[in-house]
């Protein structure tokens, strides 16, 4: 039988009954992409309060790599839950956290000395790896890139690219942060095609150092190895190397951002990997916790050991429970669904010029709808046509990218092959249906 089952209408009574009780409850500034309520939830799929079952293509942005509910995960948990929940780490320490730091500092890329922090989100990550560089170079600014994203905090909002819906509105941000264009070859800043760029936008940081800010006054750059929000841009190859051998030349640290990109989302357990780069401070989260909130901080010894004691943690921060999951999550990775989602994808893009860019690397994958392939003009409109049509037969998409014309794909990694084959099939007819409605032509395969 067929994962997906679509038995009401969508919403469903229920969730249309929710959904009324949510809007005097909750403030609109949180929004749903898709408006369905879930009762439960297994593996790859999902299912709402009215009996609908969805494949989710979403994996609670990117926090499921392994699975809604799976057993390693439940029973780590239900070992702690019967000892206790909470104590705090900087009241009474517990075996657990300094268990997850020892496996934290084998899994991550570098072979050096090195010590990790927990704390709660990615967002909470990030500002914590801000301010473990600074203290350690004591130099202020920071240097992040455009169609980043950090996060929902003031610091990481400062961080952040995307105006809307993030950034407007909330000013003022934390200064000192510095912006130059990523390597996003498929929309280049500069107007230069890889390789014959020679990596000019990597080489550029020289000149920033000299027109924008000073390098002694740089404390670190932070990139996302792959962006994440920003659209799933995979750079060259040689791009974070370039990049990185600049920032040490000037003694400033390089920050990885694998809040998205982490934990087997692209085939290696970071995507790190992939560059053969070794961050001087590396931010994990999401997935980390198998569905349970927990993010990590991972650096050279001496850069963590910068501030003094007292100067990090918090309540929560590396949670019993969420640290207990997260050893389980450790050792359950990996299936392959890029190959699955790429053969399918490139098939589309030779059929309708709509599919711009196919691009991803491991189980990150996604597609960029434009106007025109000729134009590149970013087709916003169409995107959420189609991850309308997808919702309104059973396939929960989201989508990324400045230009909101980015389809992703952060299924749980343990979704079986024929669950891809059918979740791609939606995604063939809705591409097919809004392509029609617009009159491109379908050209044989
Ligand atoms: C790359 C990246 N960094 C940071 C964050 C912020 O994480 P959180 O929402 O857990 O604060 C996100 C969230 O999507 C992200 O994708």
């Amino acid at each position: 039988m067929a994962t997906i089952q679509l038995r009401t209408s969508i919403p469903g009574p229920k969730s249309k009954a929710l959904a009324e009780r949510r809007a005097a409850a909750v403030p609109r500034g949180i929004s749903h992409g898709t408006p369905v309520y879930v009762a439960k939830a297994q593996d790859a799929w999902l299912e709402d309060v009215d009996g609908n079952r969805y494949i989710d293509f979403a994996g609670g942005i990117g926090c499921l790599n392994v699975g809604h509910r799976q057993e390693p995960v439940l029973a780590a948990v239900r070992e702690q839950l019967d000892r206790y929940l909470h104590t705090c780490v900087q009241v009474t320490p517990y075996e657990g956290y300094v268990r997850l730091a020892e496996r934290m500092n084998q899994v991550t890329p570098g072979k050096f000395p090195k010590k990790t922090l927990f704390v709660n989100t990615g967002a909470e990550a990030v500002e914590n790896a801000v301010k473990i560089a600074r203290a350690h170079t004591g130099r202020p600014g920071i240097i992040a890139f455009e169609d980043a994203f950090h996060g929902r905090t003031m610091m990481t909002l400062a961080l952040t690219s995307k105006t809307h819906p993030y950034k407007a509105g909330f000013a003022p941000f934390p200064g000192d942060v510095y912006r130059i264009p990523y390597a996003y070859c498929y929309r280049c800043s500069y107007s230069l095609k890889y390789p014959s760029c020679d990596l000019y936008c990597a080489r550029h940081l020289e000149d920033t150092f000299k027109r924008v800010v000073a390098s002694e006054d740089v404390a670190a750059v932070i990139a996302e190895p792959v962006l994440g929000e920003g659209g799933f841009v995979v750079p060259p190859p040689d791009f974070f190397p370039v990049l990185i051998d600049i920032c040490h030349r000037h003694g400033v640290l390089f920050i990885a951002d694998e809040v998205q990109s982490g934990f087997g989302r692209t085939g290696t357990l970071f995507a790190s990997e992939h560059f053969g780069i070794e961050p001087d401070i590396l931010v994990s989260a999401k997935s980390i916790g198998g569905g349970l909130p927990l993010a990590a901080i991972t650096g050279r010894a001496e850069i963590m050991d910068a501030p003094g004691p007292g100067g990090l943690g918090g309540t929560f921060a590396g949670n019993p429970v969420s640290c207990a999951a997260a050893l389980a999550v450790l050792d359950l990775f990996g299936r392959e669904i890029g190959n699955r989602f790429q053969k399918r994808a490139k098939e589309w893009q030779r059929r309708w010029p709509m599919v711009g860019d196919v691009r991803g690397l491991g189980g990150m994958q996604a597609i960029e709808l434009v106007k025109s392939a000729a134009t590149r003009e970013p087709a916003a409109d169409e995107t959420k046509q189609i991850t309308q049509y997808c919702y309104e037969h059973g396939l929960i998409t989201i989508t990324a990218g400045s230009y909101s014309n980015v389809i992703r794909v952060l299924v749980p990694l343990v979704v079986t092959s024929k669950q891809m084959d059918e979740a791609l099939d939606v995604l063939e007819a809705a591409l097919q249906a809004v392509c029609e409605k617009q009159g491109v032509a379908v050209q044989p395969v």
